[in-house]
């Protein structure tokens, strides 16, 4: 146990040791800062890293989530990964791994903190309704129309218990909610055995129906903005894709395959 800090430090060894999986085949690349996880992997797959590499930091200093923002990633406070994946899988299966990441990250986080974690579509964890993770998938496709790897970026505020104010109504993290100081290598560890039996089963879609469970905008009168254009419609649910299925007001049905989508707090179905 470290003494320097609460937090145990990152640390391939500590890594290694609690991962239970083929998938990083030892890979797992510690840094104490980099730009952004996602980055560093991204240049590592161009040159030829192998499947399963993983790359965790300390801090991030232009952590990048969706749609161009940035993720906060203060030294220490959270876990921030990114897994390196070539999978043998058809390409049509791509869309549904930022699902998979999900539930993988969702039930490791629960398992080692006993809070419920729920999923927002497309990309999001949420404990009591305030988001704690933020999921960033980022893909190459080769000359043939392949996907030739995946990275899989995952950001869990684990620690942090400061929030700038702007973030203060939608933000927490794992420590804040529930007071327990999870070990970030073990949390790794957790995701990682999961991730692997969700992407080695992605063809049949085993996490689709975890995923659906703990979806929360499901039920609730929503807006959303996809292609740039924004709805309002009510969510039925999720789709073996993945997809938010939305009633919209005229009786419509719309399948919404990407975009951000949030709980209208005024309207209620009626
Ligand atoms: C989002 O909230 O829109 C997604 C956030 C994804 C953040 C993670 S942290 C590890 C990896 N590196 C990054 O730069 N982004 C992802």
């Amino acid at each position: 146990m470290d003494t320097q800090n609460k937090w145990n430090s990152l640390s391939a060894e500590r890594i290694r040791n609690a991962d239970k999986t083929a998938l990083s085949g030892g890979n797992i690349v510690v840094l104490e800062e980099t730009e952004s996880t996602n980055s560093t992997a991204k240049l590592l797959a161009a040159k030829g890293a192998p499947h399963g590499t993983i790359v965790a930091a300390e801090s991030q200093t232009r952590g990048r989530g969706r749609l161009g923002r940035r993720f906060e990633s203060p030294k220490g406070a959270g876990l921030y990964m990114s897994v390196i994946v070539r999978p043998s899988f058809d390409i049509a299966f791509a869309p549904l791994i930022t699902s998979a990441a999900a539930v993988a990250a969702a039930e490791s986080v629960e398992k080692l903190c006993g809070e419920y974690t729920a999923v927002k579509w497309v990309n999001d964890l949420y404990m009591n309704g305030r988001k704690i993770c933020g999921i960033l998938t980022e893909s190459a496709i080769d000359s043939k129309g392949r996907l030739d790897y995946a990275v899989i970026g995952i950001g869990i505020n684990v620690g942090r218990t400061e929030f700038p104010p702007e973030l203060r109504d939608t933000a927490t993290s794992v420590e804040a909610e529930t007071g327990k100081i999870i070990d970030r290598n073990i949390l790794c560890g957790e995701i990682l055995v999961r991730l692997e039996y969700y992407l080695e089963n992605i063809e049949e879609k085993r996490h689709i129906g975890e995923y659906r469970r703990r979806e929360l905008l499901t039920g609730n009168h929503i807006t959303a903005n996809t292609g740039g254009r924004e709805v309002e419609g009510y969510a039925v649910g999720i789709n073996e894709n993945a997809n938010l299925l939305l009633k919209l007001a005229d009786g419509s049905e719309m399948v919404l395959a990407s975009g951000e989508a949030n709980l209208c707090r005024i309207r209620r179905e009626k």
